[in-house]
């Protein structure tokens, strides 16, 4: 991904909400990521601890306990923050001021998900107007997110969004910059897209999260194949209650309900007969071929269906090089609502 950001010319800025990891956010500033996104005030504390501290909040922050974590931050750490309303931008400028901090704003458009974000380029120019005269908030850029992309049936579909999406927050940054603007940055995001970064003309950076393990709704989309998912769960078959049904030791509370455009809830590269079509919160409930040999014992590796989603399931990443277990690296930044 570095060598694809590289070769668009634009920075790459990993969301690290897939790992939540420091060690591998500091692989991937090795490996050339200019910064780190996250989504939350404490996945940016955690990262600031650990010494990773040019983090973009792609996120609006409300709350008082929040926008007064996040400007004790901004201390000790270069912070950029996203907002798509005034009640946001008016929340950070007075806790900015309050703190004695500037904290740089990134205007969130909407470029066809229909989550957060500004509607059209005259509502980005109308908030960037009434930002302008407050203290302790800049307007540092604009951000998109094509969540979209998700629900694309092939590769040209994902293509076609990343190119709308450039050329969408481009429009927005030209209407900024005739009114008078700065718009220094221009974030755009998501794995299958930022893979077409070099469409996307005028962005300045990318935000990918997943592709760091990938798994199998990438691999759905064609932005990943099945050998280059990273991230497993290791299961044990618990039961043979029939000659086509294995039981598994893990349910939604290990892979999530979470979906992906493939049918089940993972796949195992060592049986790809067995289908894992159903979970209940400890329970993996597969088929295979009539007797099909897997006895209670055998271990399993599951690719999930989302990467992110999965590891917020557990505490400790166990890295595994064959069968050996070579390092374990801690989720620090998971679990941190308090
Ligand atoms: C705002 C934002 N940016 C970037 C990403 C990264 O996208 P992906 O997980 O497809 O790599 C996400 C994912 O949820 C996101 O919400």
């Amino acid at each position: 991904m570095a060598a694809v950001a590289a070769d668009a010319g634009v920075d790459l800025r990993p969301h690290v909400k897939t790992h939540k990891s420091p060690e591998i956010a500091r692989m991937q500033l090795a490996a050339g990521s200019r910064g780190i996104t996250v989504a939350k005030v404490s996945e940016a504390e955690v990262m600031a601890d650990a010494g990773l501290t040019d983090i973009f909040i792609a996120y609006p922050i409300v709350g008082r306990s929040k926008l007064e974590r996040l400007c004790r931050l901004a201390r000790r750490a270069d912070i950029r923050v996203a907002a798509d309303s005034w009640e946001v931008v008016s929340g950070l400028s007075a806790a900015a001021a309050a703190e004695g901090v500037t904290l740089r704003v990134r205007l969130e458009i909407d470029t066809g998900m229909g989550r957060c974000g500004l509607q059209s380029p005259a509502e980005a120019v109308a908030l960037a107007e009434r930002m302008a005269g407050l203290p302790g908030v800049e307007l540092s850029g604009i951000m998109g997110f094509s969540g979209q992309s998700y629900s694309a049936e092939s590769d040209d579909e994902v293509a076609a969004i990343a190119e709308d999406e450039g050329a969408q927050v481009a429009t927005v940054a030209r209407e900024l910059r005739a009114a008078r603007f700065d718009v220094p940055e221009i974030s755009v995001g998501s794995t299958p897209t930022s893979i077409h970064a070099g469409l996307m003309g005028g962005v300045t950076e990318v935000r990918p999260g997943t592709y760091v393990f990938s798994d199998r709704t990438m691999v759905a989309l064609g932005s990943a194949r099945i050998d280059d998912c990273a991230l497993t769960v290791l299961t044990t078959v618990v039961s043979r209650p029939t000659p086509d049904r294995v039981i598994l030791d893990v349910g939604t509370k290990g892979l999530t309900s979470d979906t992906s455009p493939l049918p089940g809830y993972g796949f195992v590269p060592d049986h790809p007969e067995l289908r894992l079509t159903e979970l209940t919160e400890e329970h993996g409930i597969a088929h295979v071929p009539e007797g099909y040999d897997l006895p209670v014992g055998t271990r399993l590796r599951v690719v999930p269906n989302h990467a992110c989603g999965t590891v917020n399931m557990f505490d400790q990443l166990h890295v595994v090089r064959g069968e050996q277990v070579i390092d374990r690296w801690t989720v620090a930044a998971r679990g941190k609502m308090q």
